[in-house]
């Protein structure tokens, strides 16, 4: 296949291949918040993307997907097991955010995290131009940039983390602290969501290696500059305002309206079923707002969306069954003939879909207890237009610092769920619509074209021949 001068290196390919029950296979775009940023990067710089195609032992040949250049790695259900639910999901994803759930120690998954990454650097190195960029792309793929340096010294190499970086003393809690750092380390760039990220990053360096460093810059000892920052990451928010404001999505935000039996009030809940969005939090205060009667079930419903994620991760399942009985449970203790007050659909739905889902709802409830950054709450923003329209945001959230304007609110904190949702709900149209009018305009002046912008530019400047 051709040599790319752009490549982006993901655990996923944006699209994931499905088998259909009657055994046909089709492309599914891929769950997630890092595909949903990264597709219209790949349009605009026109590069190759080198991942994996989503289901374990299936060989897939180098393919072009409307008009991507996609360049497969392949997993046997081994490497899914260790390397994927194994150190990524059960070690780094629960250390990483805040240890919210226990993060597990295996050595054999260490072990098959190296000789994945290894693969992946491996394609990386086939498939890159002389003197290209490579952009590496979150925890899964830490090790990449150091083992893709060793390969070919003359790319200038990006990595990004989509996730929150740990606190110093947790991330110090990790076995192979040393390894993932020098990993890190062979990138020119490494870039965070906020700038806590990077700096804890810096410190750990200093303090483990005794690096050189100056505020973002590291000193490596064979001579290099790595730089460390922070790049907020946002979406395409054109597109998914245009396709909001569509008449189609217009005209089926209302058939939703009415299939939810046209209540005063809709509240929308979109997550990945993950145990760091905060869903029992959520759900149980909502629950409590009808059983206080503050809510009234026959004017108010919580539409929740829960995208299947990770299911075999035992943490998951766990998760899921919690979900179903505390949904169940509420719903079989205060609602009424055909208006359960809690819709709960676990199920995946096109972007068209959730436009419409964005549209119909008067208040959106984005609560996890630790996110890197959260695209569904700028999602929902840029859906918007105007007069109405609430949200509620988790504190926790990367998203947090940028939209100010939002209902903030602490999700561990039942209490002040209920009161905030409840004040979001109940604001006078002027107070929500100024409110969504600023946060509309940063997340339009912010958007995935002026994050890779800022990125490239920046690593465009350093790495082999600059003197940065
Ligand atoms: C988060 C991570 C991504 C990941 C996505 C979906 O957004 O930052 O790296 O791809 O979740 O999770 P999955 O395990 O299905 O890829």
């Amino acid at each position: 296949s051709r040599r790319a001068s752009f490549v982006v290196v993901a655990n996923r390919l944006p699209v994931d291949r499905v088998e259909n029950p009657d055994g046909s296979q089709e492309w599914r775009t891929s769950p997630g918040g890092l595909v949903t940023a990264f597709e219209p990067v790949m349009r605009t710089h026109r590069g190759a993307w080198v991942g994996w195609p989503g289901s374990p032992d299936d060989d897939v040949e180098p393919f072009v997907h409307n008009d991507l250049q996609l360049e497969p790695v392949h997993l046997s259900a081994d490497d899914v097991e260790l390397y994927y639910e194994g150190f990524s999901n059960g070690t780094l994803w629960p250390l990483y955010h805040d240890v919210v759930a226990p993060p597990a120690y295996h050595r054999d998954w260490w072990d098959r995290y190296v000789t994945v990454n290894e693969r992946f650097a491996e394609a990386a190195a086939r498939v890159a131009d002389d003197g290209g960029q490579v952009w590496i792309q979150d925890y899964q793929l830490q090790l990449v940039p150091q083992l893709l340096r060793q390969l070919r010294p003359d790319l200038k190499i990006g990595f990004f983390l989509h996730i929150p970086f740990p606190p110093t003393e947790l991330f110090q809690q990790l076995p192979w602290r040393s390894q993932i750092l020098q990993g890190l380390l062979g990138a020119d760039l490494v870039g965070f969501q906020l700038p806590g990220g990077a700096q804890n990053f810096v410190r750990l360096v200093r303090q483990r290696f005794s690096y050189e460093t100056r505020r973002d810059r590291i000193r490596t000892p064979d001579g290099r500059t790595v730089v460390a920052r922070a790049y907020p990451i946002a979406i395409d928010s054109s597109s998914m305002h245009d396709l909001a404001m569509s008449e189609e999505t217009a005209a089926r935000a209302q058939e939703i309206r009415e299939d939810l039996g046209n209540p005063t009030t809709i509240f929308l809940g979109v997550d990945r079923l993950d145990y760091t969005k905060g869903l029992p939090e959520r759900i149980r205060a909502f629950g409590e707002l009808v059983a206080d009667g503050a809510v009234d079930p026959a004017d108010a419903v919580f539409l929740q969306v829960a995208t299947p994620s990770r299911e075999r991760v035992e943490q998951y399942r766990i998760l899921r069954d919690d979900i179903d009985r505390l949904v169940g449970r509420i719903n079989g203790d205060t609602g009424l003939l055909g208006r359960p007050p809690i819709i709960y659909l676990h199920n995946s739905y096109p972007r068209e879909e959730m436009a419409a889902m964005y549209r119909a709802a008067d208040v959106m409830v984005v609560t996890p207890l630790r996110d890197g950054m959260n695209l569904v709450a700028k999602e929902y923003v840029a859906c918007r237009d105007g007069d109405n329209g609430a949200l509620v945001l988790s504190e926790f959230t990367g998203a947090a610092k940028e939209l100010r304007q939002a209902y903030l609110v602490n999700p561990h904190d039942i209490d002040g769920l209920k009161s905030t949702m409840l004040a979001a709900a109940g604001d006078s149209s002027r107070n929500k619509a100024r409110r969504m009018r600023i946060m509309r305009r940063h997340v339009f002046d912010h958007d995935i074209d002026h994050w890779a912008g800022q990125f490239l530019d920046d690593l465009g400047k350093l790495g082999p021949g600059s003197d940065y």
